[in-house]
């Protein structure tokens, strides 16, 4: 017998209804913001929310104001029954799938920008990408008013950036970094592998292991500028028509480091595009 679907609810009001009666009735509550076209990934997450309270909540939103005019947003995959199916697999109490009217009534005129830590990297090669992120997560947080929330480090960036506005904003939740969940051949899971063809999936790995080699590297004293740039080269050489970056970076506020030998510890992260598809990776040093 398969498990009974969570109920959906499409409006802030019913979502603050039943979150409120948990919380009322001494219940911790669990939030996992998505965006839809459910994985693995976001399964492991929502298994953490669940680990970690005794409700899990999961938003379905496809946030219009994260992408810029000529990305995927019209394209990007949606399928509500079958991410509803997935996540009653997972025990998830309740879904909160609202319109983006119910996110951004006429007149809402009010961005999140985070500073720092939001600037390099995704914040470069997706000018207004980061703005449009803490927006709608302060938005949900404040909507759910959970007790913690789960993301996952894929997005190694943005998880940083949501520390940063949940502190800065006191937003009182606890935030939880998720592992990142590969397949098999260490391609990180995405919604947007999808949209890879079989020959750009089979070059799709490639992204995590030169990640891989370059932290090898580093971890034996090779200079950073030389492992982020046998990095490039080595996806360059795999077929990816445009690297944003490789770079190495510290680990919370994703400062520059120097040119040589890293000392202490640190975090590589990767952009590149293959075909018509950006992929993005990272990994501890
Ligand atoms: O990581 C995502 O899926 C999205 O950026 C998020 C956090 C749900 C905000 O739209």
């Amino acid at each position: 017998m398969s498990p009974i679907a969570p109920p959906i609810v499409r409006t802030m009001a019913e979502l603050r209804a039943r979150v409120g009666a948990w919380r009322a009735a001494g219940e911790r509550v669990g939030f996992t913001p998505t965006m839809g076209a459910l994985h693995e990934g976001h399964l492991s997450l929502v298994r953490l929310a669940k680990q970690r309270a005794d409700r899990a909540v999961v938003s379905i939103f496809v946030n219009p104001t994260q992408f810029a005019p000529h990305e995927d947003f019209d394209a990007y995959p949606r399928d509500e029954a079958r991410d509803a199916e997935l996540l009653a697999g997972v025990g998830c109490d309740l879904i909160y799938a609202p319109a983006a009217a119910e996110m951004y009534p006429p007149g809402s005129s009010t961005t999140v920008s985070v500073a720092g830590v939001s600037e390099p990297l995704d914040g470069a090669a997706r000018p207004g990408h980061f703005a449009g992120v803490a927006t709608v997560v302060t938005k949900l947080l404040l909507q759910a008013g959970p007790d913690v929330a789960v993301f996952g480090e894929k997005d190694y960036q943005q998880l940083q950036v949501i520390r940063r506005l949940v502190r800065d904003l006191d937003i009182p939740v606890e935030i939880i970094g998720g592992p990142t969940a590969r397949a098999e051949d260490g391609l990180a899971l995405s919604s947007r592998n999808a949209y890879l063809t079989t020959a750009e999936r089979a070059a799709a790995p490639e992204l995590h292991r030169a990640l891989a080699a370059a932290v090898d590297q580093l971890r034996a004293g090779r200079p950073v500028a030389e492992a982020e740039a046998e990095a490039v080269a080595r996806l360059t050489r795999a077929g990816f028509a445009r690297v944003d970056y490789v770079e190495v970076r510290g680990p919370h506020d994703l400062a520059r480091l120097g040119p040589g030998p890293i000392a202490g510890p640190a975090r590589i992260l990767g952009a590149a595009v293959l075909g018509r598809t950006r992929l993005i990776d990272n990994l501890p040093v």
